[in-house]
């Protein structure tokens, strides 16, 4: 799926724009209510963090599964409103906190507004447009805990560099 940013980056030349980082905190699963994990992304809770050259490995040392997300943020006036293509055979407009096909009860604000995008990247990501005039790109994610849809394990992988066993890390660059 490719969002289709060709309105926004038309009037993104005039446009100022800014990137930011940050992470969500991934839910664990207490109270038997259900984990993020590989297939679910159910955020509590969001993080500024700085600048980045390279993502992870993304620390744990706290306990808490993050996922780190890019914001490109305009003053586009987007008004809740934005586009996905399936491969150039449909656009399917996105309104916040809305579906055309029944009445959405919003207990997710952020999960409930992502989707799985390509925005000319060199693999797939997750994003959404949660704020008007800005897109939002899903990173990196380490998560502790299974979200028991079917992969039994925490998504939580590791390499090792030398002798030391640590979270993956994602080179990144971007360019507009
Ligand atoms: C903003 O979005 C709402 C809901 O989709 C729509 O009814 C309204 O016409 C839009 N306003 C503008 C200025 O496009
Ligand atoms: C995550 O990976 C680290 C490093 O391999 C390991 O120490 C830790 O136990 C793992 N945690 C989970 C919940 O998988």
């Amino acid at each position: 799926m490719i969002i289709c940013l060709l309105c926004l980056i038309f009037e993104i030349i005039d446009a100022s724009l800014k990137q930011s980082y940050s992470f969500y905190v991934g839910f664990d699963g207490t109270t038997g209510l259900q984990a993020s994990g590989a297939y679910i992304f159910r955020p509590s809770g969001t993080y500024p963090i700085g600048s980045q050259k390279q993502v992870g490995p993304i620390p744990i040392g706290d306990g808490v599964g993050k996922e780190i997300a890019t914001k490109i943020s305009t003053t586009i006036k987007s008004n809740e409103t934005f586009y996905t293509d399936s491969n150039g055979r449909d656009f399917i407009e996105r309104i916040q906190d809305y579906r055309a096909d029944w009445d959405r009860e919003v207990n997710q604000p952020i999960a409930g507004n992502y989707y799985l995008l390509s925005v000319l990247v060199d693999r797939s990501v997750g994003g959404s447009s949660i704020v008007d005039g800005e897109l939002e790109l899903m990173l990196h994610r380490r998560l502790l805990y299974d979200d028991g849809k079917g992969v039994t394990k925490a998504i939580n992988e590791t390499a090792y560099v030398g002798n030391d066993c640590r979270g993956l890390a994602v080179s990144i660059s971007f360019y507009y």
